[in-house]
């Protein structure tokens, strides 16, 4: 079969709202960056694109939380998911982001191409609006029950606890969370994809054309979107953080988050062809571009119905494969950045990769054991126990020792030479490595084709692991003891270390994609070019030439210690918070407060609230409960005592907005003039929480 002509190989667009951890990296970079450098060892066109995520509520919420704009937001988890993947070795061709101006004309010429087609609909709908915060609310706003499993943990767009997708009408007790009100309905309009006319399209091009040689959980899952009935999608928001909507009738309105975010794949590939003279549109256009998105399982209605659906319509090709991945559980348990229980890039980063000189063979280390767990079929576990096992008794104990011991024996042995192989004397074992060798490499290149990166690598491993056998039933350093006495015993010796030289190139070309820095180690210890790790190489048995003469071997990979595991154990839970239950524990009732006797308008008129800023804040000495905070309210700083120690860590409010009542009578406490006082809402178990604006205003903004 002859390959297509050039690829585009996408990853899933983080969101810019947090460092990402190992399971993402596991789902949707890690997989895609095997592929890639295979595709580049094995010559063909390919461009490999990803970037930030910058639209969509996500982005307004991590701002709410962290007490800044959401333009701070996005350039900070920008900056920092990228570096990341660089250290990580993750090898895009570009790292775009969707807030650049060229992706927000892409994402607008593609609605107009669309919208001036009539290709999509609009619809005046009801949709929940916070009377409270005087906003529609995004479905991430709205919390409530799942219609499905039950749990409290639901949002507008999808269960937390189940992972069911759902809309806001189906949650049961649909609350705000920017008020805790119960929103009511308001009248918008809003412009739809009408999926529904496009079910044929999709069950021939899914279910017929693609039943095969889609992964069944894929194929399963598109299966039961269409049959479960095609709706109409909105793709259009009322929210004030996005792409704008290109149309006068839609003032204040952006594009929905997962319209604009796909399409900046496309954006990615222009700017990409910019910044290297290339053509973007065969990569778009062309019938044989292969594409393929990497991506997670929570990923695919969008990957496979929605945007497929948008490509069409715009006149693109459409993905040839969407090699989603399940989710990866740590040490027992979801992954939830709510609890803290992940174990982010950054801190195997910090942990592993730049404490070590050439950290290197730890990104190594962490792409090998995330990959030998893929979860290509169902979701996998991470353990700390499980990394050292792959690393100590794989890496080191089977690879790293094969391709030692070869080049120590070498050089003890055969001068530190490439010994010449002799024919003649070839027994059963050197042939039945000999094919091996062959056997892996072809076996290797169709599972890499496939998108079978665990089985392709497991046959890597498999190998040297045939390498570390052979040698040690040909015993090179006992033949060596008559080879005074023998004359064959040399030539046995040359043999063995021929082919185990051979073997190690072999290895280093095969490891390539998933190893990349240990396949440079290797070439530096061989002394031959990168082109010897062309994919063609692999299977090739006259890699190294005979009387080359070799370096000294190095340490490939290091053990990982019982103390190195336990430290990272400890850390995991030790940093995890409180687990936010699914339904709340009954808490003994207390008495309501008694109400307060109504006042009118005048009086409250009297009370002055703006929103304030924290500057610094810190305990007051000998009183367990108050903590002292200066504020900034626009015009002015005012220190104020409050009596919320029990419930805030001082730091964790530095940067957050409060509501203060600024004209109440100044009031001493533990001899500091408070200047004010903060608002808070006590819940029934006596926990106070601070009062915020739903999003960042500028301080000294009124409250009313
Ligand atoms: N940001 C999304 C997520 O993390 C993924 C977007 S993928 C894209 O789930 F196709 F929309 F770009
Ligand atoms: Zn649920």
């Amino acid at each position: 079969m002859t390959p297509p002509k050039r690829y585009l190989v996408t990853s899933a667009l983080p969101y810019a709202n947090g460092l990402k951890h190992v399971g993402h990296l596991a789902g949707a970079y890690i997989p895609a960056d095997i592929y890639v450098r295979y595709l580049r060892a094995c010559k063909r066109d390919v461009v490999f694109v990803c970037g930030s995520d910058e639209h969509g509520t996500a982005i307004p919420i991590q701002a709410m939380k962290e007490g800044t704009t959401p333009q701070a937001i996005i350039d900070k988890y920008h900056e920092a998911m990228k570096e990341d993947f660089h250290d990580l070795d993750i090898s895009f061709d570009i790292y775009h982001r969707t807030s650049s101006p060229l992706h927000h004309e892409t994402a607008q010429e593609f609605f107009t191409y669309l919208h001036d087609r009539g290709e999509l609909e609009t619809k005046e709908t009801e949709q929940f609006y916070d009377t409270a915060a005087k906003t529609f609310l995004a479905d991430r706003y709205i919390k409530g029950v799942c219609p499905n499993c039950k749990s409290d943990r639901a949002f507008g767009d999808q269960c937390e606890t189940c992972g069911t997708t759902l809309s806001p009408d189906e949650l049961i007790d649909p609350v705000s969370t920017l008020s805790g009100e119960t929103p009511i309905k308001k009248k918008t309009t809003h412009w739809y994809l009408p999926l529904g006319k496009h079910e044929s399209f999709l069950r021939q091009w899914i279910m017929e054309e693609h039943k095969d040689d889609w992964r069944p959980t894929v194929v399963g899952q598109c299966k039961s979107w269409i049959e479960g009935g095609l709706q109409s999608r909105a793709v259009t928001r009322d929210l004030d953080w996005g792409i704008k909507v290109p149309l006068k009738e839609a003032d204040g309105k952006v594009l929905y988050v997962w319209f604009d975010a796909p399409i900046g794949y496309i954006s990615a590939t222009k700017q990409w062809a910019l910044d290297n003279g290339k053509d973007w549109k065969p990569y778009w256009y062309e019938k044989d571009t292969q594409l393929v998105h990497f991506i997670g399982k929570d990923n695919i209605v969008f990957h496979c119905i929605i945007f497929p659906v948008m490509l069409n319509l715009h006149g693109n090709i459409l993905p040839a494969n969407v090699p989603a991945n399940e989710f990866l559980n740590l040490e027992g348990d979801k992954m939830s950045t709510s609890r803290n229980w992940k174990l982010d890039m950054r801190d195997y980063i910090t942990d592993f990769v730049k404490k070590e000189n050439g950290g290197g063979a730890t990104v190594d280390m962490l792409r090998y054991y995330l990959t030998q767990i893929a979860p290509e079929t169902k979701d996998a576990e991470f353990t700390w126990k499980g990394f050292q096992d792959a690393v100590n008794s794989e890496l080191v104990s089977i690879f790293g020792n094969f391709v030692n011991r070869t080049f120590v024996l070498m050089h003890k042995l055969c001068k530190g030479k490439v010994p010449p192989l002799h024919n003649a004397i070839l027994d059963d074992e050197d042939k039945q490595l000999i094919s091996s060798i062959e056997g892996t490499a072809l076996r290797m290149g169709q599972l890499m084709e496939g998108y079978k990166f665990r089985e392709a690598m497991f046959e890597l491993i498999d190998l040297s692991r045939k390498g570390n056998q052979y040698m040690q039933k040909k015993e090179p350093w006992i033949v060596a003891r008559r080879v005074e006495t023998e004359p064959e015993a040399q030539q046995l010796i040359d043999n063995c270390l021929h082919l185990c030289l051979q073997l190690t190139a072999n290895l280093a070309v095969m490891c390539q994609p998933f190893l990349p820095n240990t396949a440079r180690k290797m070439l530096g210890m061989m002394k031959v070019v990168d082109k010897m790790l062309d994919w063609e190489n692999a299977g090739k048995l006259k890699l190294l030439s005979v009387g080359y003469s070799l370096r000294e071997p190095q340490l490939l990979f290091r053990k990982i210690e019982d103390e190195e595991i336990k430290a990272q154990i400890d850390k995991l839970k030790n940093n995890m918070t409180a687990p936010v239950p699914d339904t709340p524990a009954p808490q003994p009732e207390k008495p309501a407060a008694a109400a307060k006797p109504l006042i009118q308008f005048d009086d409250f008129a009297k009370l002055e609230m703006k929103a304030a800023t924290v500057l610094s804040c810190e305990k007051v000495e000998k009183a367990d409960k108050l903590l002292k905070l200066e504020v900034d309210l626009g015009t002015e700083k005012r220190i104020i005592v409050s009596g919320i120690a029990q419930h805030y860590e001082p730091s964790s409010l530095v940067g957050k907005q409060v509501i203060v009542v600024t004209n109440l009578a100044p009031r001493k406490m533990k001899g500091i003039e408070s200047q004010g006082m903060i608002l808070t809402a006590e819940d029934k178990d006596g926990k106070l929480q601070l009062l915020q604006p739903a999003l960042p205003v500028s301080p000294g903004s009124g409250v009313s």
